[in-house]
């Protein structure tokens, strides 16, 4: 592995700060939206990522093979920028395993992504019934497309606490039963019953791990009084729960791997009687997860984590080139200016420990 680490200097005159130098990461979940907001938001994922799993769930979805979205991203680039948008599709009811099967031959899509109908923002064109879809599942097995699933269940009876670990009961057990052939990726893992699953399934089963979920818990949203910013799905859970991702990301083991589900909203539909779920970490997203590595003495398991893992798991090479991030405190941005509107950064406003070195 390359990771090279520099600790302080003892020289009194010209310190040398800690640092890590690693290959390019990649996130492995990302919402970059459309339009304005994506010409707003994009250039914080580029700047610390080289590739990114662009999540469809725009309004239509994406799910038909067609290059357009793409185009928009690649149209809404900064200059110079080195970024692969890395597109997937939306699966419905009526998706068709030939569409399936076309668009993955012809490199249009990289994966599928599985929303319960209505389990999160824009997944009320999502799956109702998931044994139905069998035809799909079969031909992605077949043909080696992996499925990226959004672990929760949508019963309103369900408390949300507990829908993750329903899902995976009641969902996602019985669809590894069905296909033991297909490659699975549970999206934002938040609890360690779900972590223990993709131990237990790692030949061809992944899961991706944000950096918010390694710092928050439920509790943070609830702190000093309601905090919109902090609300995301899955919700954050007890600390227990925290304690054991903050373990299994810094593991090295290769079945995780680094996925922000940076979602930004307007602050508009944030601070609103119905708050929107979605964290933008966008901006901080690096920063924050190498704090986690150092404070857990993991920083050589970071590489592994940003970087490897989840390239093998999708069969693609690692990325050329590095990013070397020094333990130096940085301020982060507390907001991005969208439209006239604007988007609250997660951990925006605050002294972090570490910063992305210049090049
Ligand atoms: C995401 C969004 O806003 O698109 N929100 C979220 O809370 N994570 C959707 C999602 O990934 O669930
Ligand atoms: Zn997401």
């Amino acid at each position: 592995m390359s990771v090279s680490e520099l600790f302080d200097s003892s020289s009194a005159t010209s310190p040398q700060p800690e640092s890590i130098t690693i290959r390019r990461p990649d996130d492995w979940h990302v919402h970059v939206r459309d339009g304005e907001m994506m010409k707003a938001v994009l250039p914080f994922t580029v700047a610390q990522f080289a590739r990114g799993i662009i999540m469809p769930n725009l309004t239509p979805p994406v799910t038909t093979v067609e290059a357009a979205y793409r185009e928009r991203i690649l149209a809404a680039l900064p200059e110079g920028a080195d970024f692969t948008p890395l597109m997937t599709c939306y699966l419905t009811d009526h998706t068709d395993p030939d569409e399936i099967e076309r668009g993955y031959r012809d490199g249009v899509w990289l994966a599928a992504k599985l929303y319960p109908a209505g389990a999160t923002t824009n997944a009320h064109f999502g799956v109702t019934d998931i044994p139905a879809l069998a035809p799909v599942f079969e031909r992605m097995e077949k043909i080696g497309m992996a499925v990226l699933v959004h672990g929760e269940a949508v019963d309103p009876e369900v408390d949300i606490f507990d829908r993750e670990q329903v899902f995976m009961e009641e969902s996602l057990l019985p669809l590894l039963k069905r296909h033991p052939g297909l490659k699975v990726v549970i999206e934002h893992a938040t609890t360690m019953e779900t972590l223990d699953i993709v131990r237990e399934h790692q030949a061809r089963a992944a899961c991706t791990i944000t950096a918010h979920h390694l710092v928050i818990n439920r509790t943070s949203i609830f702190q000093g009084g309601l905090r919109p910013h902090l609300y995301c799905l899955p919700v954050a859970k007890r600390e227990k729960h925290r304690l054991a991702l903050r373990k299994a990301a810094t593991s090295g083991d290769s079945c995780f791997m680094l996925g922000t589900d940076t979602a930004p909203h307007p602050r508009r539909n944030k601070q609103a009687e119905c708050c929107s779920a979605g964290i933008f970490s966008g901006a901080t997203a690096l920063q924050t997860y190498v704090q986690v590595f150092d404070e857990e003495g993991a920083l050589g398991k970071f590489e592994a984590f940003a970087s490897l893992n989840g390239a093998r798991f999708h069969g693609l090479e690692p990325n050329a080139g590095t990013i070397t991030l020094v333990k130096k405190p940085s301020m982060a941005l507390a907001s991005v200016p969208v439209d006239g509107e604007d988007v609250v950064v997660f951990q925006g406003g605050q002294l972090l420990p570490w910063s992305i070195a210049a090049e």
